[in-house]
């Protein structure tokens, strides 16, 4: 079938081919500048395997497979102990993207994105001239979309798991109740993080070393920071879990768990109500299939961005010889950087939750467009991000807090899982009485046309508010076969870097032959149209790279470590390689 190419595409590309200024080669060959690929070591197992963004979390998921749980039940128990041990992102308030491959071949996506309450509208976020209100989508209970993550892990459970539903939530509430250590990093999280909450003294269920009075919410002591090795108790989050364990859904979406969320947001003006709650559904969505040098890419459909600018950028990519070239070689820098630039365009333009307009998803994914439109670029010249489509100039972004998980089991079923409560702690409200968090997954609409999120993503019509819309998102899980064997299961959190991140996982083991745990430990590079600015991982270019892109137009910016990425890969003789990302406290293990 032919697709037409949008008419706002076509005078980008117009604009693209005509604006730039001729440029000769330069006299360096590319490939003497790439970098040198760092050593790592995966973790290799003999059939079944966990990665996940804390080592209890990973724990708990390979016990559920050791008791002949399948990757359904251990990826709802990797979930719900995330919503413990990694509160920064892991969650029960928010919501996610389940991609799954089952060793049969089946396949499914299940989307448990949160969704706009009832009482949402396109411009709650504007003052009266029309301007954003700092803040108001990120940070309290105005910024909290209807969580999705418990109805998420129900459905799947019930389409797929093979334990008890009481057996896989068990765990996680055994972790809430008895508490687990801080780590560095966590503690200084939690440390550093202002959260919001009515509860009260009298409220708090203080346990074990901690007295009542010295608890401000469930997450902050009173008076005094959190200490590496302190072990933090989260009892009111221990007895939402008894409830969910108990009741299934209900648990969360009626009942104690319901009053308490819709208490708290009264407390806060927030707007989310029992009928929010009560109507909230996951998505079984259709997953997209790419192909790359041979391999099958399986990723996942609006209301992610991820997976089509994932498919779009190995298309645009294919015909480049990236291996030849080096890794973060300036030509191979070049391209990469030159498609991403291009991918983040559309996606401002053209992505937004399917179920409340149409997505041109078919001709964003025709190969005939995504080869023209890489035909606009110059061998050896940036393009101007203000010339793949007019724009104004934007500010950078803040925080990246998502997290990702993958297993897969001894059967070979696979499950590849973004969830989130998009920044850092989510809108840093504490449910009184209920001890979880809630996200501010609002901010991931546009709250208004080419005005930039906390990722500095820029969106319109397709993104703008509306009553039980779903915001669009990053998350990309993916998992890639070879004729039709598992090959790579692959995601991370990063928010707008999450595609790029997964791109160079996938780049990593493909084109550049890196293991698991190299893949994701290799320094990093991200372009997202807006700002028109390279970022660079520190070590990811070599200094004269960098001085040989900044002639070719490159802005480079260093900047700060992003995503957490996680891979399983399948060796030739079928054993598994995990990489875990060492940027964090990130775990890989497995039987
Ligand atoms: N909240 C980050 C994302 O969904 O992309």
């Amino acid at each position: 079938m032919h697709h037409r190419i949008p008419f706002l595409l076509l005078t980008a590309l117009a604009a693209c081919t005509t604006a730039q200024p001729s440029v000769t080669a330069p006299k360096l060959a590319a490939a003497t500048l790439a970098a040198p690929i760092p050593a790592a070591m995966p973790v290799v197992t003999a059939k079944a395997m966990v990665v996940s963004a804390h080592p209890e979390a990973t724990r708990i998921g390979v016990e559920i497979l050791r008791k002949g749980g399948n990757a359904y039940d251990a990826a709802v128990a990797v979930q719900f102990a995330l919503a413990v041990a990694f509160p920064v992102a892991g969650n029960i308030g928010g919501g996610g993207f389940l991609l799954y491959r089952g060793a049969d071949g089946q396949e499914g996506a299940l989307d448990f994105r949160e969704t706009a309450p009832a009482a949402a509208a396109r411009d709650m976020y504007l003052d009266a001239q029309g301007n954003v209100i700092p803040n108001l989508s990120t940070l309290g209970h105005l910024a909290a979309g209807v969580p999705g993550t418990v109805a998420g892990m129900w459905v799947l459970h019930q389409k797929l798991g093979k334990l008890p539903w009481k057996d896989v939530v068990q765990p996680a509430v055994d972790l809430a109740a008895q508490g687990l250590k801080l780590t560095e990093k966590e503690a200084a999280g939690l440390n550093r993080t202002e959260f919001i909450s009515s509860l009260t003294n009298e409220m708090v269920g203080g346990e074990g070393d901690l007295r009542y009075e010295e608890v401000l919410t469930s997450y902050k002591l009173m008076g005094r920071n959190w200490t590496v090795g302190e072990t933090i108790r989260l009892p009111d989050l221990a007895a939402t879990l008894r409830r969910i364990r108990d009741q299934g859904r209900t648990g969360f979406y009626e009942g104690v768990t319901a009053d308490l969320i819709v208490a708290e947001m009264q407390h806060g003006k927030g707007i989310i109500t029992k009928q929010d709650l009560l109507n909230y559904q996951p998505q079984w969505r259709t997953p997209l299939h790419g192909r790359y040098r041979g391999y099958e890419v399986l990723t996942f459909p609006p209301p992610s961005s991820g997976g089509v600018a994932l498919l779009q950028m190995l298309q645009m990519l294919e015909p480049y010889n990236l291996g030849r070239s080096g890794w973060h070689s300036p030509q191979a820098t070049h391209w990469i950087t030159e498609a991403q630039r291009r991918v983040y365009a559309d996606r401002a333009t053209y992505l937004g939750d399917p179920d409340f307009g149409r997505v041109p998803v078919p001709q964003l994914l025709e190969a005939r467009y995504n080869r023209q439109r890489m035909a606009t670029t110059l061998p050896y010249r940036a393009t101007s991000s203000n010339q793949v489509t007019a724009s104004a100039t934007l500010p950078g972004y803040e925080s990246d807090q998502t997290t990702h998980y993958n297993v897969v089991d001894t059967q070979g079923n696979a499950v590849s899982c973004t969830t989130t409560l998009n920044g850092a702690y989510g809108s840093k409200v504490v449910v009184a009485g209920a001890g979880f968090l809630l996200n501010n997954e609002m901010d991931d609409f546009s709250s208004k046309p080419g005005t930039p999120n906390s990722y500095g993503l820029v969106g319109g019509a397709a993104n703008a508010i509306a009553p039980g819309k779903r915001m669009l998102s990053s998350m990309t899980p993916a998992i890639l076969t070879n004729n039709r064997k598992l090959a790579l299961v692959t995601g991370t959190p990063g928010g707008s870097t999450i595609i790029t991140s997964v791109l160079q996982s996938i780049l990593n083991v493909v084109d550049y032959g890196m293991n698991a745990q190299q893949a994701v430990a290799a320094p990093r590079l991200h372009h997202q149209w807006l700002p028109d600015q390279l970022d660079v991982e520190e070590d990811a270019l070599l200094p004269a790279a960098q001085d040989t892109l900044r002639a070719r137009g490159y802005v480079l910016k260093p900047r700060n470590a992003w995503g957490r990425v996680e891979v399983i890969r399948v060796l030739p003789d079928g054993r598994l390689e995990g990489g875990a990302d060492p940027r964090g406290d990130d775990a890989a293990a497995g039987y």
